[in-house]
């Protein structure tokens, strides 16, 4: 029993609560023009005294009345202006505050929130303000998240291409050369030898490989070396590994934006792949250029080239690479023609890197 009360109790506190939390503003409103009402009709009310009290002629009490209500007319006025200014000029800096703080909001600036003063219709929109700012730092968070876990994915798919194009093959070769030197081992001991000498070449081109492949995935050598550095050693162990002459024109050193670099290191690893594994090329050419605000990368072998319109789309590694220069607001220029040759041109401004917005272009010839 005693519970029931009490809860009627709080229902009622509640009700009451949520009464003024919704119309507390136009409650307070209320006030102010009752105010002002009740403040004019008392002086009409004094004006009127004041005509009625004075013994007087017709003409003078006519005269009277004219004055008093013209002077109670000019106080209404002050007096209401005075009013309507200090009810306002609260209403108004909470307007002015949500305002600023609407406009930090858009800028991307979430980290000041709005003083809530009442519990009012303004200071549930206060309330309600700073929420959706919340909710946008924590959506703005998750996003970032996804953009990482997006990277990894794309990242592991291309380590499971490159591991299914590389080294499952090699493995299979391998795995048939031991096992033709063991049918032959019984018969013909010299033919075994050679199949064991083959599975010795595979098994080194394999670790080669493997190295490489985890070589490509740690940019921590681009970070430590920088780029001019990084490209020079990765080139010195693709070269021996691929048997393909090379030859840099690289700065001593540049200082490109994190991005950039890494952008122009993963178009590099990508466009030597493409080398190594189609053009039947014997020599290739890399050059890294920094003018002014601009850096181009430029990657040219004397292979047996193709048709570029035919091509684009074939596999994911030119699309990757003409995204991936996209995305820093570069340009990617390849030309190439059978029996010619293939040459990659990569131009990109240094700053401002505008990541995500850059519109850029992928010309081809
Ligand atoms: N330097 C080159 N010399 C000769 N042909 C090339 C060269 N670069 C690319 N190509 C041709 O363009 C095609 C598309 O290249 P792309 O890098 O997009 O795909 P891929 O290398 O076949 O596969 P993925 O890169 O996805 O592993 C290649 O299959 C090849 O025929
Ligand atoms: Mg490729």
């Amino acid at each position: 029993m005693k519970k029931k009360e009490s809860s009627g109790l709080n229902l009622t506190a509640r009700s009451e609560e949520s009464f003024i939390t919704w119309r507390g503003l136009q409650i307070r409103m209320t006030q102010s023009y009752i105010w002002v009402t009740l403040g004019a009709v008392l002086l009409f009310q004094i004006v009127s005294g004041a005509t009625t009290a004075r013994p007087s002629n017709a003409a003078d009490l006519h005269i009277l009345w004219l004055e008093l209500n013209g002077l109670a007319f000019l106080v209404v006025i002050v007096l209401g202006a005075l009013f309507g200014f200090i009810s306002t000029y609260g209403l108004i800096s909470r307007l002015r505050a949500m305002t600023a703080a609407t406009t930090r909001f858009a800028a991307g600036q979430y980290e000041r929130r709005l003083k809530v003063y009442t519990k009012d219709e303004l200071g549930q929109l206060e309330t309600h303000l700073n929420r959706m700012a919340e909710q946008l730092v924590g959506y703005l968070a998750q996003q970032k998240l996804l953009v990482a876990q997006n990277a990894r994915l794309e990242e592991r798919a291309r380590l499971a291409r490159d591991l299914h194009d590389s080294v499952k093959q090699q493995v299979f070769a391998l795995a048939v050369q031991i096992e033709l030197a063991h049918t032959l081992l019984e018969k013909d001991r010299e033919a075994a030898r050679e199949h064991l000498g083959e599975a010795d070449e595979l098994s080194y081109h394999i670790q080669q490989e493997l190295s490489a492949l985890i070589h490509a995935l740690r940019p921590a050598d681009l970070q430590i070396k920088g780029l001019p550095r990084a490209l020079e050693d990765y080139l010195t162990t693709w070269s021996r590994q691929n048997k393909i002459a090379a030859e840099v024109d690289l700065p001593e050193t540049c200082c490109l934006p994190f991005p950039i670099e890494e952008v122009l290191w993963r178009v590099a690893q990508e466009s030597l792949s493409n080398v190594a594994r189609h053009s039947r090329a014997s020599r290739v050419r890399i050059k890294l250029k920094l003018a002014g605000q601009q850096v181009s990368l430029s990657i040219s072998d004397n292979g047996q080239g193709f048709e570029v319109s035919g091509n684009q789309g074939a596999g994911l590694g030119l699309r990757s690479i003409s995204e991936r220069v996209e995305r820093i607001g570069g340009t990617t220029l390849i030309q190439s023609a059978h029996g010619q040759g293939t040459s990659m041109l990569i131009r990109c401004s240094i700053s401002p890197v505008a990541e995500s917005t850059a519109k850029g272009q992928v010309a081809t010839t």
